[in-house]
């Protein structure tokens, strides 16, 4: 049984019609950056959603779509200041750098709001520890959707080891590669636009599209990386949003 947290709506600012960034104030609820919480409105219609803010950061900030036949989304869109949100106590979630072994490079591959929890690890010390060179990959349907650049141009100027890489799959966009990211991972077009390679001294973390999990997955198995697991450490590491 979870126990819930009382917050409070900061800002829900709007990227689109569909994508909202909510602030809340909150009282402490500890986790690691990638791990997720479950979050209400009501306690028996609950959906877990990732950290972007880093640990550190008093206010809890998640980025959501909105699914329109679903029955939380779209009114978490609907929020206003001063509303309430319930957050359960207990974060969870093994999308996290304690669980990933050394590397030389570390990849974050993101579709979608999947790119949340990468936000949350980003904006902590251990990347920048740990590895040589972090990429960040953030897969979308439209230009419009490529959200939180502003953080993302900041990170850049901070931290020279960060590249990223960007993926406009519905209509032409400048800057970003067009497609998506299983097949640029099998013809060279990712790596190259990286500047990075792929192979055993990497690792991969995977989040958003459970087909897109799958089909990278697959591409990276074909390249000699392995799925990890704590009793046999490997290069893949996954999160499925649905
Ligand atoms: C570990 C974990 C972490 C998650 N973190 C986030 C997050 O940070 N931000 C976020 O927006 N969602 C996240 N989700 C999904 C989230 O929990 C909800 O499913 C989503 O907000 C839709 O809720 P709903 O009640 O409106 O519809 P639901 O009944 O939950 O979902 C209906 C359908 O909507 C689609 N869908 C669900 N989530 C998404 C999504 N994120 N992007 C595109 N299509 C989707 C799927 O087809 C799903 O079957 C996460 C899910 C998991 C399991
Ligand atoms: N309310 C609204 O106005 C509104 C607007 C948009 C979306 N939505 C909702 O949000 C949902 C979609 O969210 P989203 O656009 O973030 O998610 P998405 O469908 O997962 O698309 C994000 C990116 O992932 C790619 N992708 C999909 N399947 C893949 C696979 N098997 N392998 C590799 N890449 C793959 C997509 O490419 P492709 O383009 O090639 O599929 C796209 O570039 C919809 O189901 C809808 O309910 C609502």
């Amino acid at each position: 049984m979870s126990k819930w947290l009382e917050a409070r709506v900061l800002e829900n600012k709007h990227w689109t019609d569909a994508l909202f960034s909510l602030r809340v104030e909150a009282p402490d609820v500890g986790f690691e950056a990638g791990q997720f919480a479950r979050i209400a409105l009501e306690e028996n219609l609950a959906r877990p959603f990732s950290f972007v803010n880093p640990p550190q950061d008093p206010v809890l900030e998640f980025y959501g779509i909105v699914v329109p036949e679903g029955p939380l989304s779209p009114r978490l869109a609907e929020l206003r200041v001063g509303d309430r949100l319930l957050v359960a106590t207990n974060p969870a979630g093994f999308l996290v750098l304690s669980e990933v072994p050394d590397a030389d490079t570390l990849w974050l591959v993101s579709t979608g709001t999947g790119i949340a929890p990468f936000l949350s690890i980003l904006r902590t010390e251990a990347p920048w520890r740990r590895f040589r060179n972090v990429v960040l990959v953030h897969a979308v349907r439209h230009a419009r959707e490529l959200v939180y650049r502003d953080l993302i141009r900041k990170i850049s100027t901070e931290k020279t080891q960060l590249h990223t890489v960007t993926f406009v799959s519905r209509e032409a966009a400048p800057g970003s590669l067009a497609g998506r990211i299983p097949a640029a991972m099998r013809d060279g077009r990712l790596e190259t636009a990286a500047g990075v390679t792929i192979d055993q001294r990497a690792h991969v973390m995977l989040c958003g599209n459970p087909e897109m999990l799958k089909d990278a997955t697959a591409a990276l198995l074909e390249r000699g990386l392995r799925k990890h697991r704590r009793r046999a450490p490997g290069h893949i590491t996954v999160e499925s949003f649905w």
